[in-house]
C-alpha cells in the first residue's frame, strides 16, 4: 500500500513545485517523507527535483531522482514523441515500485490533470495507477473558479479522491469560497507569493500557515 499525496494543478506554472516544497517542510517532521517526478519535461531548463530539494531543504534519502526526463518543454506525449519514444505506465509503475514503502510520498504530476502521456493515455490515467489522493494547485486570479471546477470535476468522475486544494497568489475569499462552496472541497492553505524563494522563506510559511486545521491526512 503506497502512502502520501499526488500533487496536481489546474495547469503548468501554478505552483505545484513550491506547494511540494512546502509540504516537505511542513510534514517531515511527523512521517518519513519522499518526493518524487515521475514526468519532467523541458528538463534543460525545469528541474523540478532540483528545485524542491533545494526548497524543501531535503537530504537525499527524501528525493527519488528517477523518471521520465524529456527535453522539450512541451506536454509530455509531445515531448516523447520528439524525443523517439513513448510513456508506458508499466515502465512508470515500475519505477513506483521501487519507492521506500515506509516513506509518504509526494509525488509531483506535470501540467494539469488531463495532460496527455501517449497517443492513449491521461495523466489521470497515471493517477488512477497510482492510487494517492490528489491536491490540486490552484491560482487564487479571476478564471480560477472555473478551472478548479473542472479540474475536480474530472478527478471526481474518475473516483479519484481529492484531498484539498492549495491556492497560490494574491488572497481572494471569494474565490476561495466558491470553490470549497461549488468544489466541495477544503481550501487547506493559501500560499502568497514570496518575493524571496529561499528554502527559509518557505519553511516559515508551511509551518506556520499550511494545512493548520490538520484536515490533510484526515
Ligand atoms: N508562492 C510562490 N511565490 C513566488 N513565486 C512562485 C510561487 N509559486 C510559484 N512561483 C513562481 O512560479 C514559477 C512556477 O511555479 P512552479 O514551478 O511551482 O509551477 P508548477 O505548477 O510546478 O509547474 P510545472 O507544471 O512545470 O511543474 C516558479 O518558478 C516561481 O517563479
Ligand atoms: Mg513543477
Amino acid at each position: 500500500m503506497r502512502r502520501g499525496l499526488f500533487v496536481t494543478g489546474t495547469d503548468t506554472g501554478v505552483g505545484k513545485t513550491i506547494v511540494c516544497s512546502a509540504l516537505m517542510q511542513r510534514y517531515r517532521d511527523e512521517r518519513p517523507l519522499g518526493y518524487w517526478k515521475p514526468v519532467q519535461t523541458g528538463i534543460e531548463q525545469d528541474d523540478d527535483t532540483a528545485v524542491v530539494r533545494d526548497l524543501g531543504d531535503c537530504a537525499e534519502v527524501e528525493i527519488f531522482d528517477e523518471g521520465v526526463r524529456l527535453r522539450n518543454p512541451v506536454s509530455p506525449h509531445l515531448a516523447a514523441r520528439l524525443s523517439g519514444t513513448t510513456i508506458a505506465l508499466a515502465d512508470l509503475e515500475s519505477l513506483a515500485g521501487r519507492l521506500a514503502t515506509d516513506r509518504t510520498w509526494i509525488v509531483e504530476g506535470a501540467g494539469g490533470v488531463l495532460v496527455p502521456l501517449n497517443d492513449r493515455e491521461l495523466m489521470t490515467d497515471w493517477m488512477a495507477r497510482l492510487g494517492l489522493p490528489a491536491l490540486v494547485v490552484a491560482r487564487t486570479a479571476v478564471g480560477t473558479i472555473n478551472h478548479t471546477l473542472l479540474t475536480l470535476e474530472a478527478l471526481k468522475q474518475r473516483s479519484l479522491k481529492v484531498a484539498g486544494v492549495v491556492m497560490v497568489g494574491e488572497r481572494n475569499e471569494e474565490n476561495r469560497h466558491a470553490i470549497e462552496h461549488y468544489g466541495r472541497t477544503r481550501v487547506i492553505a493559501e500560499m502568497p507569493l514570496f518575493r524571496e524563494l529561499t528554502a527559509a522563506v518557505v519553511g516559515d510559511w508551511a509551518r506556520d500557515e499550511l494545512d493548520r486545521a490538520g484536515h490533510l491526512w484526515r
